[in-house]
């Protein structure tokens, strides 16, 4: 058998140069057309090399923000790629422009997983994603007006959970299971006119298959309200007087803007969609203007406020910014907002009022920065519950 040796007349040092030098030129011949500022990218893997590590998407998009301006280019593999990265721009692509952009791109992945985009969230812009939107809004308003009947679904929720966690009896336990089954109890309500009972088999089954956008509401409020304990105490101060022992109902929410800024700083530093879902140009012509002046902050929102000035005013009263877009705007919009919405404030809410949350003893505190699937995940954790007084027995009836 013959064997082929290299003269290896090259040292190792002229072998890394000349790899340099190869890649070099290679990335200038897939320079960027456009003049946009970007990422370097190769043929075939675009800018791929230059995206490696374990810093997750949207705290790499923010690095590169700071080097490349607030819209810069990538390519993913062959696809450029354009990242909206200050709120400006991304109100003008989402609203002002929202219809322009609205499409979705087409992956091997979610194809498979929507069957050809047969689903809401990565379906592309076409009569098919509009009806499907049309009839959600429609059964949500079918459940709010008139009956609430939402709110006595989601409070059924409440009532399950807070008996489950207080259960635990001040041990340390990771809640997820807990949190899951309740809020995927509300949507099958919902959807099947069924609920699942704790432990259910094919819950589980459920749960492993849609390990994403659900369990991420509420775990993401217990992980933040650790490192809060004085912010926590508020919270409860303020349902103590605006509520007292009675049911939280979602007309309270006008009377408790300092839990309701709770809600919205968890969602701004743990947002559930940090990149949103991927939008596509709907045609080669959409273009968003382009900044005259890279990387400076917004010139019209005071978003460099810290907790909780960020939500409200000098009164206490709450402030929405414009930049604080946790939902995402325009056509895209969650549509699931408005039952996002109560639950987050009558869970976080309810258990506020009957119970506080501790780190158990010994524990270090829960890592923050989550797992980026298709929304950004709390890593797991532990927590302990304690009963506030009055709310010692479980069964406790309002
Ligand atoms: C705190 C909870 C939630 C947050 C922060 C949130 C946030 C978001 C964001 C940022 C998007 C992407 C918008 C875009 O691509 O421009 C989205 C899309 C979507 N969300 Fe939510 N979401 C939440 C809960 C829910 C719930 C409970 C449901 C279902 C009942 C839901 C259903 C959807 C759907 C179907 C889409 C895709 C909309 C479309 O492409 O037309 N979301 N959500």
């Amino acid at each position: 058998m013959a064997t082929y040796v290299f003269p290896v007349t090259v040292s190792p040092l002229l072998t890394v140069l000349l790899v340099l030098a190869a890649l070099a030129i290679l990335a200038a011949l897939g320079q960027r057309s456009s003049g946009m500022p970007g990422l370097p990218r190769l043929p075939v893997v675009g800018s791929l090399p230059w995206m490696t590590g374990t810093t997750p998407p949207h705290l790499l998009f923010m690095k590169f923000g700071r080097k490349y301006g607030p819209l810069f280019e990538l390519y993913l593999g062959p696809h450029r790629t354009v990242v909206v990265n200050d709120h400006d721009h991304a109100r003008e692509v989402l609203l002002q422009r929202g219809r322009d952009f609205a499409g979705r791109p087409s992956m091997v992945t979610t194809d498979l997983l929507t069957r050809g985009g047969k689903d809401i969230a990565f379906s592309d812009y076409s009569p098919l994603w509009k009806l499907h939107r049309r009839l959600v809004h429609s059964s949500f308003a079918l459940f709010g007006e008139g009956s609430s009947r939402l709110q006595d679904i989601v409070l059924s929720e409440v009532d399950g959970l807070c008996a489950e966690l207080l259960s635990s009896n001040g041990r340390g336990f990771d809640p997820s299971l807990a949190v899951t089954t309740a809020v995927t109890n509300v949507v099958c309500t919902l959807v099947f006119g069924t609920t699942y009972k704790h432990g259910d088999g094919e819950l589980q089954e459920v749960m492993r298959y849609n390990d994403g956008i659900v369990q991420t509401i509420t775990r993401g409020g217990l992980v933040d309200i650790f490192s809060w304990m004085k912010v926590q105490e508020k919270a409860q101060r303020e349902l103590d007087e605006e509520v007292g022992e009675r049911a939280v109902r979602a007309a309270d929410r006008g009377r408790l803007p300092y839990l309701d800024s709770i809600i919205n700083e968890g969602m701004r530093i743990r947002p559930v969609s940090p990149v949103l879902i991927p939008h596509i140009a709907m045609s080669d012509s959409s273009q968003v203007t382009r900044p005259s002046t890279p990387n400076r902050g917004s010139k019209s929102e005071p978003c460099h406020k810290t907790f909780p000035d960020r939500f409200l005013d000098d009164q206490g009263q709450r402030v929405t910014p414009s930049c604080f877009l946790p939902f995402g705007a325009g056509p895209r919009i969650c549509v699931g907002e408005s039952l996002a919405r109560m639950e987050l404030f009558l869970f976080l809410s309810s258990m506020l009022q009957r119970m506080s949350f501790m780190l158990p003893g010994g524990a270090t505190p829960p890592n923050l920065q989550g797992r980026l699937g298709v929304v950004l995940q709390p890593l797991p954790y532990k927590v302990a519950v304690r009963p506030r007084a009055g709310w010692e027995v479980s069964t406790h009836v309002n």
